[in-house]
């Protein structure tokens, strides 16, 4: 499973890139208002740091617009894929972008038939909200499997990435339903590695070492 990191903080996507793990980012209209940052110089800076995909999402609601939003933000770097939403209007964008070639991500995705129609349309990823779905209530995990295995069944490219992850219980989760990308906080990423019986132990060994009185190097 590929971990991208979900911020349009550059100092975050600069600390997890340094960590060696990541293979892309995600960037939303809530995230920019929270960097507090002109969207297209952000953009700039996140390409120059990371080789992978960089979601950049349009705020238009017609596929023309979209298609003029989408081209400008593809001029940024050639890793930016292009965010849509899950409308009928968003797909008409994503099937002419993926005639041209361009990279998309379609957004907002609650259904296992909204995510249907993204892979018809050519969708280069979907992404199901997880933690949204939760938290109406229904069971966001469920979603990953019903795409996954409507994609197998059919044997679509389109990448599921699943988004709106809230916990490392939901990265577990994501790997063991096939999601192909978690999109994660920076913070979460951080967590991962965390295990009390990890850091009880290397405690232990590193006591032991130290009265045997050697030295590795
Ligand atoms: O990638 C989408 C994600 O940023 C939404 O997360 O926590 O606002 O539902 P959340």
């Amino acid at each position: 499973m590929k971990f991208f990191v979900d911020t349009a903080d550059v100092s975050e996507v600069k600390a997890i890139a340094e960590l060696g793990l990541l293979d892309g980012v995600t960037t939303n209209p809530s995230l920019v208002k929270k960097a507090g940052r002109p969207f297209k110089e952000l953009l700039q800076e996140i390409c120059a740091i990371v080789e992978g995909p960089v979601s950049a999402e349009v705020t238009a609601l017609d596929a023309e617009t979209m298609l003029a939003e989408g081209r400008a933000l593809s001029k940024i770097a050639p890793n930016i894929v292009v965010k849509l939403p899950l409308t009928w209007e968003g797909l008409k964008a994503c099937k002419t972008f993926s005639e041209e070639g361009v990279g998309t991500n379609v957004t907002l995705c609650f259904s296992a038939n909204q995510a249907l129609l993204a892979a018809k349309a050519g969708a280069s990823f979907i992404s199901p909200f997880i933690g949204r779905v939760d938290d109406a209530g229904n069971d966001g995990m469920n979603l990953i499997r019903e795409i996954r295995t409507i994609y197998d069944n059919y044997a679509f490219e389109t990448e599921v990435l699943a988004a709106s992850i809230r916990s490392p219980q939901h990265v577990t989760a994501c790997a063991l339903a096939g999601a192909d990308v978690a999109t994660v906080p920076a913070g979460i990423l951080q967590a991962l590695v965390k295990h009390p019986l990890t850091d009880k132990g290397l405690d232990a060994f590193l006591a032991d070492w130290k009265a045997t009185g050697q030295k590795i190097v």
